[in-house]
């Protein structure tokens, strides 16, 4: 065992059961853009494990822009505020976009991306997740491909930080809780 997984209070996806998962999410998003062009806009820095191992299973011609968004700013709340680091978006008009993010959680990212991504008006919008936590969100967002549901826990690992640690664990856990600093832990 790599000592970062010794932070973990269980492993709830070791690395071959997420990327057998993404064998099929990757069939399932080729089956539906096979005579469309896809651009995928991979939202930074949680997805970009999920995007190097999801995209090579997609034998098809796409495009990619990676958007950078903050949202968690250390913690393991939300703060409700997104801040956008790039002050030029991708110019996605008239494109098929599939938006990548690491997890849906309280909605706010995926919700505040969509919106100002359909103000350049794309042909079509749709959003993958590696992970979706079942709970009730802030926003009221949903994804078209969802790796896991998993439970209203904080995790990290395959991407999946807290406060820039832990992204790469090649699994997914659940992180101990005297690991969180007593201002996170809500
Ligand atoms: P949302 O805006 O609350 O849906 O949160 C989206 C972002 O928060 C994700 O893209 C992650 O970067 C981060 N996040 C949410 N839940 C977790 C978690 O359990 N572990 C690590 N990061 C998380
Ligand atoms: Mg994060």
């Amino acid at each position: 065992m790599i000592p970062m997984q010794e932070d973990l209070e269980r492993v709830l996806f070791d690395e071959q059961t997420i990327l057998r998962r993404l064998d099929e999410l990757a069939a399932e998003i080729s089956a539906e853009y096979q005579n469309r062009e896809l651009t995928v806009i991979a939202i930074l820095n949680g997805s970009f494990i999920l995007m190097a191992d999801l995209l090579r299973r997609i034998p098809l011609p796409l495009k990619l822009d990676c958007l950078s968004v903050a949202s968690y700013h250390g913690g393991t709340k939300s703060t409700g505020e997104v801040v956008f680091k790039q002050i030029a978006l991708p110019d996605v008009a008239g494109r098929h976009i599939l938006i990548l993010d690491d997890i849906l959680d309280s909605g706010v990212t995926l919700a505040a991306i969509r919106e100002k991504l359909v103000t350049n008006q794309p042909r079509s919008v749709k959003t993958c997740v590696l992970l979706r936590k079942l709970k009730e969100r802030t926003r009221p967002v949903e994804a078209d491909y969802v790796g896991f549901n998993i439970g209203d826990e904080f995790v990290v690992g395959y991407g999946l930080d807290y406060m820039e640690q832990y992204r790469n664990l090649p699994c997914i856990g659940v992180l101990r809780k005297d690991k969180i600093l007593p201002q996170h832990d809500a």
